[in-house]
């Protein structure tokens, strides 16, 4: 007979879990059986002492079979996602779902919430008056049979054993583990039915994996599970050491799209955007295709509109903006040469874009503008930050978040790396 207890000393001694193990503590612990204690205790054993790739294998097995898996085969168009492993500032996904979709591909993009420093999808588009987010199955089908793009919140049927762990995770300080990472975003993302899968795997300082080689395991890890659940999967290692654009928050960062699908945008937004649609494009069947292009002349902007309409948002309403603000200025004249995207992650969940627990609201208007961001030239007294926030008191431990972790200097950085390597 297994027992929790068992499978919690196997993992802290040290020993390799058994499928039966596995499947038998994913099981019970969905259905109330195994208490968030042992699953806890387990969850901190796994990250001292890792799991080796068949664990990882069928960790993720059982967790798919936790709950539903969609079956998007009526949709009539090639399928395809993007998932990130969390980031600040990172934004990518709203536009681009709908430029994936320009081309006729389905993107069914289901979406988390932000927690910690990094921000989640649907609190950014939320903040967009009247955008629903809750979806079932079969209006998730249909949205993508008329339009390709949907971006939506998971059913709660689809992996519901990671929904109930990476909750009590983020609250255990077990978030960090490769074994853990993949099997929680792979389990929703083969569960989800999608025909092909791009990951943007982060590293760096706004990252779960702070370090290169940390972060290609991951990759390596992900790309292998999806292949062998027949989702062709790719990923991209791109840098989070800074923040990403310049916007940091949520209706700041839905502007910042609107700005992208528009033509414009910060630079490092846009070439992000186009290379993960690129990847897409490629794996839904459109290896030619130039995604800049259908940024710069409206069409993913039209994608945009319709997808945006169709969810009940208002594509012509004023985002809501925060009530106070406050200016962080540069001291001397040179160049941004450091800016920690941690540090303006902290400040942006500070002043209230995201959650220190489930459930709780998130401000709209609150969030960092980045006036100048790493290369650019300042002088004395240029504005650096502009802080966003409807609570004052939350403005002074928002400013410590971001005291001493920028820099300038007298010559001007090497130019950002955004694509670090590739897995296939
Ligand atoms: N995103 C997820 O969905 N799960 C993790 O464990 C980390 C990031």
């Amino acid at each position: 007979m297994i027992t929790a207890i068992d499978v919690i000393q196997t993992k802290r001694d040290g020993g390799e879990l058994s499928t039966a193990q596995i499947n038998w503590i994913i099981e019970n612990y969905t259905s109330g059986i195994v208490a968030d204690e042992q699953m806890s205790a387990l969850a901190m054993a796994i990250f001292l002492n890792g799991a080796n790739p068949r664990e990882i294998a069928d960790w993720t097995a059982a967790m798919i079979a936790s709950g539903i898996r969609m079956d998007l085969s009526g949709v009539g168009r090639a399928t395809t996602d993007k998932h990130s492993t969390g980031g600040v500032g990172d934004k990518i996904t709203l536009p681009l779902a709908p430029l994936v979709a320009s081309y006729g591909v389905a993107v069914p993009q289901l979406s988390g919430r932000g927690l910690g420093h990094t921000g989640g999808t649907l609190d950014k588009l939320e903040s967009i008056p009247g955008f629903q987010v809750g979806y079932t199955e079969k209006e998730v089908a249909a949205q993508l049979r008329d339009l390709g793009a949907v971006i939506c919140a998971a059913s709660k049927d689809l992996a519901p054993a990671d929904r109930k762990l990476y909750a009590l995770r983020d609250i255990t300080g077990t978030v960090e583990s490769i074994p853990l990472i993949a099997s929680s975003i792979m389990s929703k993302k083969i569960a989800e039915g999608t025909d092909s899968l791009v990951l943007d795997v982060k590293v760096g300082s706004g990252a779960f994996m702070k370090d290169f080689d940390q972060a290609k395991t991951l990759a390596e890890t992900m790309v292998r599970l999806g292949s062998d659940h027949d989702v062709a999967t790719t990923a991209l290692l791109t840098d989070m050491g800074t923040p990403l654009g310049r916007a940091v928050g949520n209706a700041l960062e839905v502007r910042e799209s609107i700005e992208v699908l528009s033509g414009g945008g910060p630079s490092d937004v846009v070439e992000l955007t186009v290379e993960l649609a690129r990847e897409m494009l490629a794996a839904a069947g459109i290896p030619d295709a130039d995604p800049a292009e259908a940024l710069r002349d409206g069409r993913a902007m039209d994608t945009w509109r319709a997808m945006v309409a169709a969810q009940g948002g208002d594509n012509d309403a004023v985002l809501p903006a925060a009530r106070h603000s406050h200016e962080i200025k540069a001291e001397r004249d040179g160049f941004v040469s450091r800016m920690d995207a941690y540090a303006v992650g902290m400040a942006g969940w500070r002043l209230g874009a995201g959650r220190s627990r489930p459930g709780e609201d998130v401000q709209a208007g609150a969030g960092v503008e980045i006036l100048k961001t790493v290369g650019d030239r300042v002088s004395a007294g240029d504005v650096v930050y502009r802080l966003h926030t409807d609570t004052p008191e939350r403005m002074d431990p928002a400013i410590d978040s971001i005291a001493g972790q920028w820099d300038v200097s007298d010559v001007a950085p090497q130019e950002r790396t955004m694509i670090l390597d590739r897995v296939r």
